[in-house]
């Protein structure tokens, strides 16, 4: 029997040499300790001898038990320790990695910045801010402002139509939002219209096909050129300058009469002349004029009682010369590089 107890250990010691893992650890305790085990099959055995004998492979028996307890307590430490190691590994950071793939903070796009800005002028003067369809009616983008089918005016601002639609464009400008409002709010009226519009373009470093504007109108009795020039003379100071001032020249706009094509103090060489303002001093950024007769009509307005003026600012030409963004087409690309750069 002690012969037998002797194999046991030493077949354990060959065995545990080989384990390296938990599940391989428990299979042998089973072998070995467990309750159908090996060891206790020889305990079992040892309930036929003789008393003294008994005494003597028992305590031999315990001895082998605890040191295979014993050993069975060291691999399991080790285990332990080299899973926590593993661990380690695994959960390693380098806490001084930039964070990567991590969407940042995003911005304004500039036209969005230049836009609020002087919707905030604008409203300080008590005009309320209003908005359009891009996709508008033939009518409102050129008839109702004194554009008649046949006008050549209508050459000039080319635009995309929709396939089986013939009364309805991409608005070319904001100025249709100048009869919509007539007719929605009457007067006294006070409104600016900031918006998207659109002209099939070839497209090269100042011709893009979509592009912003900031259309203003004023409707009251009494209203006269003095007042458009006043009003015109403090957005242009609010953006380049309390010396600013404004040039108005006459140009023919279809809905306005008389037109003009206003132009404000090059704030790059203070109206010195340089490449800017291509040596005029002047720089060319908005139409106004006093509203046509016919145009006060179609908004419901009798043009015997009330006068008004309108003005419409290429509010992405501003945004160019704020930024002196040389190509028009970075502001539609949607390219992150020059977006990171507002
Ligand atoms: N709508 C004109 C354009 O896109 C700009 C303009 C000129 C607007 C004169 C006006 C105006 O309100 O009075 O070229």
């Amino acid at each position: 029997m002690k012969k037998q107890l002797d194999e046991l250990q030493e077949a354990f010691a060959k065995q545990v040499e080989k384990i390296t893992d938990r599940e391989e650890l428990e299979r042998l305790k089973t072998e070995f300790l467990g309750r159908k085990g090996k060891l206790k099959d020889l305990m079992q055995q040892m309930a036929g001898l003789a008393d003294e004998e008994r005494k003597l492979i028992g305590k031999r028996a315990n001895e082998v038990k605890e040191a295979i307890e014993q050993s069975f307590s060291e691999i399991e430490n080790r285990l332990s320790a080299s899973e926590r190691e593993g661990a380690m590994e695994r959960e390693w950071i380098d806490v001084t990695q930039p964070v990567l793939g991590a969407v940042g903070k995003g911005s304004l796009h500039p036209v969005t910045q230049v836009q609020q800005d002087l919707e905030d002028l604008f409203s300080s003067m008590g005009f309320v801010i209003a908005d359009g369809p891009e996709l508008e009616s033939d009518f409102y983008n050129f008839t109702a402002l004194n554009i008649p089918p046949t006008h050549p005016a209508r050459d000039m601002q080319d635009t995309f139509y929709i396939e089986g639609q013939t009364n309805v464009v991409m608005r070319t400008h904001t100025s249709p939002v100048q009869v919509r409002s007539m007719r929605k709010w009457g007067t006294p009226l006070r409104v600016v219209v900031p918006g998207r519009c659109f002209r099939n373009e070839a497209t090269d470093v100042r011709h893009e096909h979509t592009f912003h504007q900031l259309e203003g109108l004023v409707v009251d009795k009494g209203i006269s050129m003095a007042d458009m020039k006043g009003v015109l003379e403090t957005v242009a100071q609010h953006l380049y300058g309390k010396d600013t001032r404004v040039r108005l020249r006459p140009k023919f706009y279809p809905f306005v009469e008389p037109g003009v094509n206003g132009e404000v103090t090059c704030f790059l060489c203070k109206g010195e002349g340089c490449r800017l303002c291509k040596k005029t001093g002047w720089l060319e950024v908005f139409g106004a004029g006093m509203v046509h007769p016919n145009v006060l009509r179609e908004g419901g307005i009798d043009p015997d009682v009330y006068s008004g003026f309108a003005f419409g600012f290429g509010l992405t030409r501003l945004v160019m010369l704020k930024y002196g963004i040389d190509d028009i087409r970075h502001l539609e690309s949607g390219d992150l590089r020059f977006l990171k750069q507002f």
